[in-house]
């Protein structure tokens, strides 16, 4: 089989550089290892920036989002029982759209098998090939069968667990990571939330954070150790420690039956660069934020813009400056999102290694942040999102 750009994983990535291209008369594959069913039930992050939510809608993807998701024009910061909303709309005159990555991965799906486009789900055995000559391919095994998809360019969209940048040879990339000492536990519930607006909560015993999927159900996240046993966490004990962590006067939770709970580890990871030959990786292939600054498929989607752009101007024009500089173009971005989102966490967990210091100047931070309008700003602009590279 033969295409422009092989594309490995269908996540936000690699189905929205997909479809980006189909727009743009650019042909591809996509090539999953998971099923169709699990791609598009899968629950991750929530909220979209507003320049992300302007791609989806300019690419044709904004009418269930539209109808479903639901704008934010705020968020609540809750510190020693007080909130202290940070107003997007006053501060930037923009909002954030809070519409789950699993809905955006059923659009775009939807979207371009309408087109035609090709989706190989459960492909089996993924590996990539001759990516630092200019004839790659990607062999890969369906439905008992091998197969050879020869391309132009490969595009690693598979995940921070994806195989692709473990097949770049050793010595080419420089890793940068950070690991902190907690996780997130995350619930889905069965229950209106209890706000209109998210609340970032910041309490003695540990970050907290209400989120929502729908009018109906409530996403939920307390910080916890690294590892830890989510058996230990009853239902009842995770609603004691949400009601404790997120209390305040006037306020409360609303609970329901927990439908879902795990434990997501936090982490900062960069490679550089993006980029190997023919091989570029993007979204987790390349990085990893910690989800508090709710940065992780915005980035995905800021890297499909910044290949796209470079693919239409090789492919059209024979220009391959956007190609050269797609690694330090997308990078840019990446780390201006790696410094918010380090920052975010720092300001908002509890460290257990902190001194009497520097629990201090943590408070002091977030009392800076929030008495002054400049700071606020600082954070709003950034969480509904820089502008787009385009
Ligand atoms: C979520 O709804 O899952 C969510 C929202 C905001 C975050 C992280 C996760 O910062």
């Amino acid at each position: 089989m033969q295409t422009q750009i092989g594309i490995v994983g269908a996540g936000p990535a690699g189905l929205l550089l997909s479809h980006l291209l189909h727009l743009n008369g650019i042909t591809s594959v996509v090539l999953e290892a998971r099923s169709r069913e699990y791609v598009e039930n899968r629950i991750r992050a929530g909220v979209l920036e507003h320049p992300v939510e302007q791609l989806l809608t300019d690419a044709g993807l904004g009418a269930r989002m539209q109808a479903e998701g639901a704008r934010h024009e705020g968020i609540k910061l809750r510190v020693a029982k007080r909130d202290h909303r940070i107003d997007f709309k006053a501060l930037t005159g923009k909002h954030v759209m809070v519409y789950s990555q699993h809905k955006v991965v059923q659009d775009l799906i939807a979207a371009r098998l309408a087109a035609g486009g090709e989706i190989v789900f459960d492909a089996a055995n993924v590996s990539v090939h001759g990516f630092r000559s200019d004839a790659p391919y990607v062999l890969y095994e369906h439905e008992g069968r091998r197969q050879r998809l020869d391309c132009a360019i490969i595009a690693g969209c598979d995940g921070y667990h994806g195989i692709c940048r473990d097949s770049i040879p050793a010595g080419v990339l420089r890793v940068f990571q950070r690991d902190y000492p907690f996780g997130w536990l995350g619930i889905l519930a069965d229950a209106p939330p209890a706000s209109e607006e998210l609340v970032y909560a910041s309490h003695a015993r540990g970050f907290a954070l209400l989120s929502m999927r729908s009018p109906t159900v409530s996403r939920l996240y307390l910080q916890c150790t690294p590892e830890e046993d989510i058996a230990a966490w009853s239902d009842d004990r995770i609603w004691m420690e949400l009601r404790t962590r997120l209390s305040r006067d006037g306020f409360a939770l609303t609970e329901g039956p927990i439908t879902q709970k795990g434990v997501t580890q936090m982490r900062s990871f960069v490679v550089e660069p993006m980029q190997c030959g023919r091989l570029f990786l993007l979204g987790d292939a390349a990085h990893i934020v910690p989800p508090t600054g709710a940065k992780g498929l915005n980035l995905a989607a800021a890297d499909v813009a910044v290949l796209t752009k470079a693919l239409v101007a090789w492919l059209r024009h024979g220009d391959t400056d956007g190609l050269n500089t797609f690694s330090e173009t997308a990078l840019r971005r990446v780390w201006k999102a790696q410094r918010f989102s380090w920052w975010m966490t720092s300001m908002l967990h509890r460290f257990d290694s902190h001194t009497p210091f520097e629990q201090r100047v943590q408070r002091a931070e977030l009392d800076s942040l929030v008495s002054s309008a400049a700071a606020s700003k600082a954070l709003a602009e950034i969480y509904v999102g820089l502008p787009m590279v385009l």
